[in-house]
């Protein structure tokens, strides 16, 4: 992964995040419905990684009045949005992938991240070396479902991983996983056009460092249409994924 790539896609894209980041927004409301279903701990200290513009942060601070909440992001832009949701957010800039769990956060939690990360097993092994015995680890990522018609006609997208490899990886880091689960989310865009800004302006356009000529972007746009028109417009998959997992 082109960590530098991520960056400045996320970075450039901070400001129109919140306007089109609709299914993730539905996600983080999900993640914490089931952290509340998962017995997830109140007044506790917590690491979120890849907060971002903290959907998933001021929905946390609001339903788990955490003791200590320490988010931290690839992109140094996120700490403007999360400082302005409280200022009790300890923002840790970096690569999430190198940075151990910050020393007295006992749950770790992460939403619509992970699947930018270069290795998600060696990534839960360090978390797991960060936690405590019972700490819990909640997250969500997407599944090889997810942007699927974009991988179709592009050719473009990244390696995302099943909900049983995931398991895997979780248990082979010490951790019993407590749910695992999957969902598929539709959404409509007016045109294909439309897609490419949503896709833009969620910062999702750090897959590929290719810049698209007018003639290819007509292309996609023409052949996008013609494979996925749907009532209303063009469809768009996201097909995300769902884990509790308790340090053993
Ligand atoms: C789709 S956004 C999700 C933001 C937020 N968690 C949410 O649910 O809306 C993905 C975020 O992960 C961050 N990210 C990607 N790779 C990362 C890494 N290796 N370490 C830390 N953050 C990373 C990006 O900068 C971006 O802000």
């Amino acid at each position: 992964m082109d960590k530098s790539l991520i960056a400045r896609s996320f970075g450039g894209a901070i400001r129109t995040y919140d306007d089109h980041a609709v299914v993730q927004r539905v996600i983080a409301g999900e993640m914490v419905r089931l952290m509340k279903e998962s017995g997830f701990p109140h007044n506790a200290a917590i690491y979120e990684v890849g907060a971002g513009t903290g959907l998933l942060t001021d929905l946390i601070l609001k339903a788990f009045s955490p003791s200590r909440i320490v988010a931290n992001d690839l992109c140094l832009e996120a700490s403007k949005p999360l400082g302005a949701i409280s200022g009790r957010i300890e923002f840790v800039h970096g690569d999430a992938e190198t940075l151990p769990v910050p020393a007295g956060c006992t749950n770790v939690v992460s939403c619509s991240a992970i699947q930018w990360f270069s290795d998600a097993g060696k990534f839960f092994c360090t978390v797991s070396a960060g936690l405590p015995a019972g700490g819990l680890f909640a997250f969500s990522t997407f599944g090889p479902g997810n942007l699927r018609e974009i991988r179709r006609i592009a050719g473009v997208g990244l390696d995302y991983k099943s909900l049983e490899a995931h398991v895997e990886m979780l248990e082979a880091a010490g951790f019993s996983v407590r749910h695992a689960g999957e969902k598929t989310d539709g959404i409509i865009l007016p045109t294909a056009r439309d897609l490419l800004r949503h896709i833009r302006g969620t910062g999702t356009g750090g897959v590929s460092s290719e810049t698209w000529s007018v003639a290819r972007t007509r292309r996609f746009c023409r052949d996008y249409e013609t494979q996925f028109a749907a009532d209303g417009g063009v469809a768009l998959t996201y097909h995300s994924l769902y884990f509790v997992a308790e340090k053993k």
